[in-house]
């Protein structure tokens, strides 16, 4: 079996990257950002606070996430019997599991099933802590990064496109807050593991990025 993992700051284009690489090679996809924001939308959905850590803990045990793939291939998220997908990709949402993905319980209920993936198909998997922590073994470590001016930028586009009212310097102060609680808890902090290959992609094509790591997935296949 093969793994990639793919890890880096909110808004470097993991997932496009990912996304379109897997299909490419064959492997399936695996967004782990997408499963902890299933966890933080059930917290949003019950009303409890984020920072209450006790309260976080003890409903963990309710809470099933499992992954299910479409006819095209495309990940479902799966809470509790529901399929959620369609409601994760709010900023809210983000900035919820941001918090909760802090604490130990939350990330124990979602790593073996992280592990158990990878035993069983190639994998692209993506995340916070995947090289450093869920796959140490990865055939191939990215660390996928971008100055956050271009991050804010991508993502100011991006709302723009879909016709949303948006503020580039709020936009860059988001960034720079998330960028901060995910670098700085204590459990599976954002890093770069030491045998990950650095890609800075503010000067670099969506093309570009996943010609590089497919280079670099040549050389270790
Ligand atoms: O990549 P994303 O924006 O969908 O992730 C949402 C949050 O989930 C992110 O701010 C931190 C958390 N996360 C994590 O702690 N570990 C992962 N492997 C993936 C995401």
């Amino acid at each position: 079996m093969y793994s990639i993992a793919i890890d880096g700051p909110a808004g470097a284009g993991k997932s496009t990257i990912a996304k379109a690489i897997a299909e490419r090679i064959g492997f399936i996809y695996v967004d782990t950002g997408a499963m902890y924001r299933a966890i933080a939308l059930y917290f949003l959905r019950k009303g409890i606070d984020g920072h209450d850590r006790e309260r976080i803990a003890a409903e963990c045990p309710n809470i099933h996430v499992s992954l299910a793939y479409d006819d095209e291939g495309r990940q479902q998220v799966i809470l509790n019997g529901e399929n959620v997908t369609g409601y994760i990709r709010k900023e809210e949402v983000g900035k919820m599991a941001s918090v909760t993905s802090a604490v130990p319980e939350v990330r124990e209920a979602l790593l073996d099933l992280q592990r158990d993936m990878a035993k069983t198909s190639d994998v692209l998997m993506d995340g916070r802590d995947i090289g450093t922590n869920v796959l140490p073994d990865a055939s191939l470590k990215i660390y996928l990064t971008a100055s956050s001016e271009v991050r804010a930028r991508r993502r100011y586009d991006e709302l723009k496109e879909k016709g949303m009212d948006c503020d580039l310097a709020v936009i860059k102060e988001d960034i720079i807050a998330r960028d901060k609680q995910d670098m700085e808890r204590e459990i599976a902090p954002l890093c770069k593991a030491e045998d990950a290959v650095l890609i800075d992609s503010s000067d670099l094509s969506v093309p570009e990025v996943i010609d590089t790591v497919i280079a670099e997935f040549n050389k270790v296949k």
